[in-house]
This record gives C-alpha cells, sequence and structure tokens, in this order.
C-alpha cells in the first residue's frame, strides 16, 4: 500500500537508494489498492462535475483524450503510450519533491514528475504536497495540448537559465500564476486552466465565482515581479488571452534583460493593483485568510 509518508521523508539531498540516478522510480501500479483507487474516483467524480463551464477547452480535451474517465488510478504505462503520441511527453513517477535542476531537467526533455502516492480519505480537501491526483488530474490533461506541451518544455529550459542567474524566485513566479493558477479569456468567458485550481474542489469555484480575488490580464514583467501565497485560495489570478500569446511572448522574450530590469524594481505585494495593470475583476479581498494581509 503506498500511502504518503511524512513530509520530512520526501525531501532528499540525493535519489534515494530506490530511485534512478535521475530521480524517476517505478510508478509500482499493481501496488494500489483498492481503497486507493476509490479515493481517485471520489475525487475525479466531484471535479468532472465541476469542471463542465468553468474548465478550458484544452483541459477538457486532455481529460478526453487521455481516457482520465476510466475509473481508478491512471497507469502511467498506459498513459504515456497517448500522451506520447499526442505531443511527446511522458509522465515519470519520483519519489516526491526533486531539486530543482532534476525537475527542470524533466520538463526540457518532455517528462512531467508526478508523486506516486495519493492522498488519504480524510485529505481529499486538503494536502501539503502534491500527490498523483493534482499531479496527473492537474497537471497532465493540458500537457495532450501542444501550445502547453510546448510551453512546458521551453520552462524547463528556461529554469536551468533562471538558476544560472540565481531568478529563480522571479520564474516560479511564472509557473505559480500560469501552470498552477492560471485563468485563460475564452469565448465563451473566463475559465480555469491552473492545476492548482483544476485539481481543487474549493478552488475551482472561488476562482471564478468570488467577488474576494482580483482577476487581473496577464503581463510578463508584472507576474514575475509579483508575490504568491501558498496557504489559501489566491487573492490573485492572472488571465492569459490564449494559449498562444502565453507561448508567444513566453518563448519569444529573452528573460535575462527582463531580470536584470526587475531586479531594481520592488516585488509587487500580493494583492495590490499597480499601474499598468488591466483590471478585469477588482476583488473584495473578502475572503477570511486574505484580512490578515493587510
Ligand atoms: N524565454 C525564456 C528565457 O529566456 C525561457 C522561458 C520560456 C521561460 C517559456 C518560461 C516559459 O529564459
Ligand atoms: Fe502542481
Amino acid at each position: 500500500m503506498l500511502t504518503a509518508p511524512d513530509p520530512e521523508s520526501h525531501v532528499y539531498d540525493k535519489p534515494p537508494a530506490h530511485a534512478n540516478a535521475d530521480w524517476t522510480i517505478d510508478q509500482n501500479w499493481s501496488a494500489y489498492s483498492a481503497e486507493e483507487h476509490a479515493t481517485w474516483d471520489t475525487l475525479f467524480a466531484r471535479q468532472r462535475e465541476m469542471l463542465p463551464g468553468r474548465a478550458a477547452q484544452a483541459f477538457l480535451d486532455g481529460v478526453d483524450i487521455l481516457h482520465l474517465s476510466k475509473p481508478g488510478i491512471p497507469d502511467f504505462g498506459e498513459l504515456n503510450q497517448i500522451l506520447m503520441d499526442a505531443t511527446g511527453w511522458q509522465v515519470v513517477a519520483v519519489p516526491g519533491l526533486v531539486p530543482d535542476d532534476v525537475f527542470f531537467e524533466h520538463l526540457a526533455n518532455r517528462r512531467f514528475v508526478s508523486g506516486n502516492f495519493i492522498r488519504r480519505p480524510d485529505q481529499l480537501d486538503y494536502l501539503q504536497e502534491p500527490d498523483i491526483f493534482h499531479d496527473v488530474f492537474g497537471h497532465v490533461p493540458m500537457l495532450a495540448d501542444q501550445r502547453f506541451a510546448d510551453y512546458m518544455e521551453a520552462y524547463g529550459r528556461g529554469g536551468l537559465r533562471a538558476l544560472k542567474f540565481g531568478t529563480l524566485k522571479q520564474l516560479a513566479r511564472l509557473y505559480w500564476y500560469t501552470v498552477e493558477f492560471g485563468l485563460i479569456q475564452e469565448p465563451e468567458g473566463l475559465r480555469i486552466y491552473g492545476a492548482g485550481i483544476v485539481s481543487s474542489f474549493g478552488e475551482s469555484v472561488f476562482a471564478l465565482d468570488s467577488d474576494s480575488p482580483n482577476r487581473i490580464m496577464f503581463d510578463l514583467e508584472r507576474v514575475l515581479r509579483t508575490e504568491y501565497r501558498i496557504d489559501d485560495f489566491q487573492q490573485n489570478y492572472f488571465v492569459i488571452p490564449s494559449l498562444d500569446e502565453l507561448l508567444r511572448v513566453t518563448v519569444e522574450t529573452d528573460f535575462k534583460p527582463v531580470y536584470e530590469k526587475i531586479a531594481e524594481m520592488p516585488d509587487i505585494a500580493i494583492a495590490d493593483i499597480v499601474k499598468g495593470d488591466v483590471v478585469l475583476t477588482r476583488g473584495t479581498q473578502q475572503h477570511p485568510s486574505a484580512q490578515s494581509d493587510k
């Protein structure tokens, strides 16, 4: 039975004995218990109900392409056959959090790292570290989209550069506000595509329906300067006009001069609205823990 170990034990400075040199491990799919498969099914069923009219078209398409409605925890072997054909990406299992350079190296080679454990039945709503439901249901559908697939590979290469420049803190904000908590404008209205939103029962509603958070049009420099919170729903979401545009602006921009420019500028506090922002919704910031921030 694979259960989530103590978070501390997920922090290693070298690959643990059972892992390969690149930190990957076997998913060991046959070791999941019936209860663990049932946890996946419960989580899947409630998210799937939430997503029509909320999730981005690319995400909904990905769920279909990858047959994620098949009951039980996905077998990476099966999943990868479809994903490889779609965009050349693979999902690989790792024992927990991996070092930044390892993470970026995998992304740059079109490998998405995923924890292989699933949360316990008493942790359906809140989890400190990403489990297989967040990693696979949240992240992998978007990887079946060619534009997002290219973006993630480019991000991996950008991460290796940022490590050299000492600008990981800034680049990580881009990941946070797109890959994890991104919103997108679609003809019918705003939609969610960030993995942290689509895999969350509460935030998949809050991100679109609540009048508490700000919703601001995506601007690369602005995002790289903006702090974020990891302990509650976001106070601020950035909205991309399209996946084509996200890919275009990030790939065409050499970040080096941007990092140099913003090094001279202050960071932007989580819920602040600044000059130049194209604000779609100015939030009330009434959500409970937004208050403590003021
Ligand atoms: N163009 C970025 C750079 O010069 C790399 C990058 C691409 C980063 C896509 C994020 C997303 O570093
Ligand atoms: Fe994630």
